[in-house]
């Protein structure tokens, strides 16, 4: 049936008021309605919680990591080994007979490292153990030879500008935090280039360290020239700024054989719980599937995405069928920027107006703290009383800010969104090293976060109304 253009201009009219609306506070009585209908939820999240913490499912989402993550490995964007992961899950949420199973295709950047190697030649000889950085340009193929500056900041750096030239520049930042400390890693190749440095080496973003370096992605500015860059262990880091300090000329040989490829085919992974009355409107859960390609990548994110699968098949366990749709989502090409959200963002923003709330957990899966909340304070003060439904394991609070790249696409275009929050105090130890194995993981610590996962999943699901926004 072809409608009239009066017709569709009166949809549109109709359309724009809906879409007024949905933008506008609710009134206080509202409010207060579905606060008391969040009360009502007490026995099923009890269940909920009763079920990942002490009964059958206890251990579950744990253990099915760990046959995962040492079947499979670590998994970097463009691997056989993710294109095994997902083949891998995929086949997994079906034989755990979830709805609506399925792939969606993306591009996706491919990197491989290769061979690498560093060792200080001067003053002494000293094997050094490093990680280039993803996107990373290689060496020639007799390595880069070369008298090394050391600094602890950009200011540092621009200061002494001139003696940089031609020099490999070791970053020896301290640690802060990981979100100011980044950057070194992030932009450190391209600050350098701008000075003619020929390479950089950069302490990792790291909070402790067993002389284990630790990787991550890297940018390189446009138009500046592109020179190899490694993460260096905080040790090694400190020993070369202890003895520049003392004028001591050192000279380092890097070798790293990284190449990048044209982009990979790949998939986020899907699975559903079919909402009951508004199947339309939905309910992301998610974490990300691929990794670096070092440790197993069990805690980055292998939790997050095990607790997200763990919530649609405790809702089944249950026989639990929310009002709305649970979509769990595993995306892929996190770890280079959010590349498979990005994209699945752009195929389904079409349909944001049906998204009530986009959750994420990439942050460990270690002793849970609360839930982490962006959105308008009506939202807050809805998912606020949710986290009161967790009393019977007193984790109860919510905190602002949300965190997730996958996520984040969509809370910037005003949908609430939710994060995982746990005891972080130990995840950068681990993070994107060979630290990030299984023994890392707890599964008391992840049936709690499940548990917590998945009442909040549930009930925002469930309630009448979607969440203001
Ligand atoms: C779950 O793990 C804990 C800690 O390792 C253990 O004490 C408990 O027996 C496990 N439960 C099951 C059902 O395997
Ligand atoms: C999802 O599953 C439901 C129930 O099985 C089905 O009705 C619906 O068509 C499916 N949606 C898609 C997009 O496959
Ligand atoms: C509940 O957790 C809080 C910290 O969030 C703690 O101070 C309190 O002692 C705990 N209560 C019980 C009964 O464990
Ligand atoms: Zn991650």
């Amino acid at each position: 049936m072809k409608p009239s253009v009066r017709t569709s201009v009166l949809m549109l009219y109709v359309l724009l008021i809906c879409v007024e609306i949905s933008s506008q506070n609710i009134s206080p009585r509202k409010l207060e309605q579905i606060k008391a209908e969040v009360a009502g939820y007490k026995d099923i999240a009890k269940s909920i919680i009763n079920h990942a913490v002490y009964g059958s499912a206890q251990n579950r989402s744990y253990e099915r990591l760990a046959l995962f993550v040492d079947t499979i490995g670590n998994r970097i964007s463009g691997s056989d080994n993710l294109q095994n992961a997902i083949k891998y899950m995929y086949k997994a949420l079906q034989d755990d007979k979830l709805q609506n199973v399925s792939v969606e295709a993306v591009k996706i950047p491919h990197w491989e490292r290769g061979k690498e190697s560093a060792m200080m030649v001067q003053p002494r000889r000293k094997n050094l153990a490093i990680l280039g950085l993803g996107g990373s340009v290689g060496t020639p193929a007799e390595g880069i030879t070369a008298e090394v500056i050391v600094v602890s900041s950009f200011d540092e750096l621009h200061r002494r500008a001139e003696e940089a030239k031609g020099k490999i520049v070791v970053y020896n930042q301290p640690f802060v935090s990981y979100g100011e400390t980044v950057q070194y890693r992030s932009r450190g190749a391209s600050e350098a280039a701008k000075v003619g440095a020929v390479a950089s080496l950069i302490r990792s973003i790291a909070s402790f360290s067993i002389n284990s370096p630790h990787t991550g992605w890297q940018y390189y500015e446009n138009g500046v020239q592109k020179i190899p860059t490694a993460c260096i262990t905080v040790e090694d880091a400190e020993l070369m700024a202890r003895l520049a300090s003392r004028g001591v000329k050192i000279v380092v040989n890097l070798y790293m054989g990284a190449v990048q490829h044209p982009d990979a085919d790949s998939f986020n992974t899907v699975a559903e719980i079919v909402g009951s009355k508004y199947p339309e409107q939905v309910v992301i859960v998610s974490g990300h599937l691929d990794s670096w390609d070092v440790g197993q990548g069990a805690m980055d994110d292998g939790g997050g995405a095990f607790i997200s699968w763990e919530a649609l098949s405790l809702i089944k366990d249950l026989g639990l069928r929310p009002k709305r749709t649970i979509r769990l989502v595993l995306w892929t090409g996190e770890e280079q920027g959010g590349v498979g959200a990005s994209q699945y963002y752009d195929m389904h923003k079409k349909d944001i107006s049906n998204m009530d709330l986009v959750m994420e957990a990439d942050s460990g899966t270690f002793m849970p703290l609360g839930m982490q909340f962006s959105g308008r304070p009506q939202a807050r003060a809805i998912m606020s009383d949710i986290m009161q439904l967790m009393e019977p394991i007193n984790i109860t609070k919510l905190y602002d800010n949300a965190d997730g790249t996958d996520i984040s696409f969509w809370m910037e275009a005003g949908v609430p969104g939710a994060s995982l929050l746990d005891d972080i105090s130990k995840y950068f130890w681990f993070h994107h090293s060979e630290g990030d194995t299984m023994t890392v993981q707890n599964p008391i610590w992840m049936n709690l976060c499940a548990a917590i996962w998945t009442v909040v999943a549930y009930v925002v699901a469930d309630l009448e109304e979607m969440l203001p926004r």
